[in-house]
């Protein structure tokens, strides 16, 4: 198929990330059919993407006339699988992380879509070949990989599979050029692809310092947080909830390395029940609303420095794989985060002696092979 032939969008699952991105697909001009499981969970992804519509009307975003049309003419919503993607040209699936949900559901839209119909997956760590395999048309699936809130957030990383064809990867890219994302090419299938991925060991070596008692959660968040961030890692875990990272971390340690397993501090908690602000109770209390982080339990332990070696080191460990080149680490991380600066950007002031130094020390004190620096950086290559 052809790169501007998309024009009706089904999007499989309606929560945070599915009615966000068929908000931003209505926005620009496709015809979208929403899809979930029942009307109650339909009707909350309706009901957020008219609220969110309507302030941007208010704002003046948008003209009453286009949403009108968005309303009237383009929008479509229901809960069977077969009506929602039997006239698609693009499906993307956004359920839950579950492997096995998810390849059920690759092999019932197969079954259900138009021939010429690519298929996208939202997954934020598993590979797209993971599911490639459950079509008959495996050169026609790929990653679309949206941010949350994705009215704000301006990446999507566009995944290619050993099966993905260059047209899909084409006409992916062109789908978010239409959308007016920052799409970046991730060219190999790695688990976490490039945000999610370089992030990652970084919660490993945080959950390695609350196990070996170096640091709490609330000194970590505390540390962070002097330096501006609105919000600290573990508060951020919590928030997004503890079993998201639990099932990231395990599938990491089952795809990747077995030094990416969840900590005991994470275990404890999946153990307990306690996942965070939606059980009121993660690593810390949000009964009465949002935690309040003692912000003077600062601990100098917690260095910022090994956090962004980690990350440099896992970036460039994806360069070298071949997934990703160096520039699009930091275009993919302002854009994926919000943060102002860029992984590499701030690297640039570490020199690669010290770096490779600080990595060894870091892979020898928590026992972690994947702490150990990569080629390039022993090279300086990157920075
Ligand atoms: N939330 C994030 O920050 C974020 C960011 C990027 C990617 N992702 C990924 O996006 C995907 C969706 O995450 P989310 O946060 O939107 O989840 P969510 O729980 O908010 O929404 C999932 C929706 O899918 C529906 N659903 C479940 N089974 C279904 C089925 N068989 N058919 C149709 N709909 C079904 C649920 O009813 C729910 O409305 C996951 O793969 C997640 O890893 C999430």
């Amino acid at each position: 198929m052809g790169n501007n032939s998309i024009s009706t969008v089904a999007i499989i699952g309606a929560g945070d990330m599915g009615h966000g991105i068929a908000e931003v697909a209505l926005l620009s001009g496709f015809h979208v059919v929403l899809q979930d499981i029942n009307d109650g969970a339909l009707n909350k992804g309706v009901m957020r993407i008219n609220e969110s519509l309507g302030k941007l009307q208010e704002k003046g975003i948008i003209s009453a006339e286009q949403l009108q049309t968005i309303r009237g003419d383009l929008f479509q919503t229901t809960t069977d699988i077969t009506d929602a993607v039997k006239n698609a040209d693009l499906i993307i699936e956004a359920v839950p992380e579950i492997i096995e949900l998810k390849k059920e559901l690759f092999r019932a839209i197969d079954a259900a879509a138009p021939a010429h119909a690519i298929i996208a997956t939202n997954t934020s760590t598993m590979r797209i070949s993971d599911f490639s395999g459950e079509t008959k048309r495996p050169d026609k699936v790929l990653g679309l990989h949206f941010f949350n809130p994705v009215i704000m957030m301006k990446l999507v990383e566009v995944i290619k599979c050993g099966d993905t064809s260059e047209d899909t990867m084409r006409a992916g890219l062109f789908f978010c050029s239409m959308l007016k994302k920052t799409a970046v090419r991730v060219e190999k299938d790695v688990p976490g692809f490039i945000v999610n991925r370089v992030q990652a060991p970084s919660g490993i070596l945080l959950f390695s310092m609350v196990d070996a008692g170096v640091a709490t959660p609330e000194e970590v968040d505390a540390t962070v947080r002097m330096i501006g961030m609105p919000m600290g890692p573990f508060e951020i875990m919590d928030y997004t909830g503890i079993d998201v990272t639990y099932h990231a971390c395990t599938y990491y340690a089952e795809t990747v390395h077995r030094d990416f397993g969840p900590g005991r501090v994470v275990e404890e908690k999946i153990k307990a029940g306690n996942l965070g602000k939606k059980t009121g109770m993660g690593f810390f209390d949000w009964s009465k609303g949002r935690p309040a982080i003692d912000l003077t339990k600062t601990n100098d332990a917690v260095d910022l420095g090994d956090l962004i070696a980690v990350q440099v080191n896992e970036a460039a460990k994806l360069v070298e794989m071949g997934a990703c080149r160096t520039g699009d680490i930091d275009r993919a991380i302002v854009n994926g985060t919000g943060n102002p600066f860029g992984l590499m950007a701030m690297a640039r002031g570490m020199q690669p002696p010290d770096l490779a130094a600080r990595l060894e020390g870091l892979s020898e004190k928590y026992k972690k092979e994947i702490f150990m620096p990569t080629e390039s950086i022993r090279k300086g290559l990157y920075l």
